[in-house]
């Protein structure tokens, strides 16, 4: 089932979203619709609370990213209480959008490395380090799961631009391709 996608200004959106258990209810229907979404929405990523849940849970799908960035073929995951334990490498810029925050790309300052302890769907634990776009990826989406948005990296100069685009997002000012849910 397709959901609709929480937009800018939605408090769920800015909440630190919990560590969930295995007996979660509806957790596999969640990662199921979750992926449909996604891929409906042509996003790359999603997190939990862009469907409207405070759980810190994100889905992956780079695959259609693969030929501007061959690292990523069939990168395909499921981050369950992911927990960033490290970053390294030198920061790197690069242009950023969100299913949030539709209709604005900017330039985000990242370390291009990573180390990351999470669960994959089946609650097995994985401790691994990732590199260029696909680290960048999940600092994006572990960024949502701690309540922030790639538009909080901006300078106050580049946000003071954006304020009133991000004023319509909350309105539900936008044309998107997808369902979204607006701020009451
Ligand atoms: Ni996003």
């Amino acid at each position: 089932m397709i959901l609709p996608v929480y937009v800018y200004g939605q408090p769920v959106l800015r909440k630190v979203a919990e560590n969930i258990t295995k007996d979660y209810k509806g957790l596999e229907q969640l990662i199921s619709d979750m992926k449909e979404t996604m891929l409906r929405a042509e996003g790359i990523g999603l997190a939990a609370p862009q469907v409207g849940f405070p759980i810190r849970l994100f889905v992956i799908d780079a695959d259609p990213l693969k030929e501007d960035f061959p690292e990523l073929e069939g990168f395909r995951k499921v981050f369950i209480n992911a927990q960033i334990v490290e970053e390294f490498g030198d920061d790197v810029v690069e242009q950023e959008g969100c299913l949030s925050v539709p209709g604005i790309r900017e330039d985000v300052k990242r370390p291009d490395g990573i180390r990351i302890k999470y669960l994959d769907e089946n609650f097995v634990e994985h401790d691994e380090e990732y590199e260029g776009f696909g680290a960048r990826i999940i600092q994006h989406e572990y960024d949502h799961i701690d309540g922030h948005l790639f538009v909080d990296h901006l300078s106050a100069i580049k946000k003071r631009l954006i304020k009133g685009r991000l004023s319509n997002i909350s309105k539900g000012n936008v044309n998107v391709g997808y369902r979204i849910k607006v701020p009451k």
